[in-house]
């Protein structure tokens, strides 16, 4: 039989599936603030925050919620080079494919989205942006100037780069929305609703407030480090279980076993 410590270890495997998708605070907060920055006038919305806080699941959401109402288009990672990028704007403008081999001709594709102005408006979001090359930004930006298409920037911040600062996003045509690592709440909240939503009930009640508590301290709040952690104390739980099953019991998580965890995961060192 599938032991249940490896049920709960797949439950946290890293992917962004909106079928997973968790309201919390935060990103509640996040995506109130994404919609109302749609709504508004705006030529380019800079979306930030460390990797693991959850933008790339967040902007799947926005994508899905309002796709029904709106045009609007999501771009996971970038493209391999402009050609591409072009031809894909190319697309969502005209509704037509261009052949593989011909050119996007950019300040006739300018022209083009100026003359849909008024008539649509389309919203585009560029995942993974920090990719995009400085001439890539800038012909983005160059668009949005049509009003026509709203881009949607999405960002990894560095430990020691602070872009919101960069005189290029105080510019008044973007508005900057930051994704923080989870809170204490928003972390117990994130790995309670998805141990319930695969209906595991019990491993959700055997992690106490203090196991959260040394969790928290360990992935700081990042959902992505939190995934690790978690997946690692259901493996090393899932061992025990077959293998000692003495050490171990269904109502609580052994602190040892958390402690296993974040020496494996290089959070301390012996
Ligand atoms: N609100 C949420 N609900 C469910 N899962 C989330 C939520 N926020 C983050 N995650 C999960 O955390 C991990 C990191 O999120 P992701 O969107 O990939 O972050 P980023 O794009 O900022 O690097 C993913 O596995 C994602 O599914
Ligand atoms: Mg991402």
């Amino acid at each position: 039989m599938k032991s249940r410590y490896e049920t709960a270890k797949n439950v946290f495997v890293d992917s962004v599936d909106l079928q997973d998708y968790i309201e919390l605070d935060s990103s509640v907060r996040a995506y109130e603030q994404l919609e109302h920055s749609i709504n508004k006038p705006l030529k380019m919305i800079l979306l930030f925050g460390r990797p693991g806080t959850g933008k790339s699941i967040l902007l799947n959401r926005l994508q899905n919620k309002l796709k029904h109402q709106r045009e609007i288009h999501y771009f996971d990672t970038p493209a391999m080079n402009e050609k591409e990028f072009f031809h894909k704007i190319f697309k969502i403008l005209t509704k037509k494919s261009l052949p593989q081999n011909t050119e996007v001709n950019f300040s006739a594709l300018v022209n083009y989205c100026k003359d849909l102005r008024g008539k649509r408006e389309i919203v585009i979001i560029l995942d993974e942006a920090q990719m995009y090359s400085v001439e890539l930004m800038e012909k983005i930006r160059l668009l949005s100037d049509s009003r026509t298409v709203k881009f949607i920037v999405s960002l990894h911040k560095t430990e020691d780069e602070d872009l919101v600062a960069k005189e290029h996003f105080q510019s008044r045509i973007w508005e900057v929305i930051e994704l923080k690592n989870a809170t204490l709440n928003d972390q117990m909240a994130y790995i309670h609703k998805k141990l319930l939503k695969h209906n595991l009930f019990e491993l959700a009640n055997s992690i106490k407030e203090k196991d959260m508590r040394l969790i928290h301290k360990f992935t700081k709040g990042n959902f992505r480090e939190c995934n690790k952690m978690m997946f690692t104390i259901f493996e090393i739980c899932e061992y025990y279980d077959k293998n000692e099953p003495g050490k171990i019991n269904y109502d609580k998580i052994p602190k040892r076993v958390i402690e296993m965890a974040a020496l494996k995961l290089g959070y301390i060192h012996v």
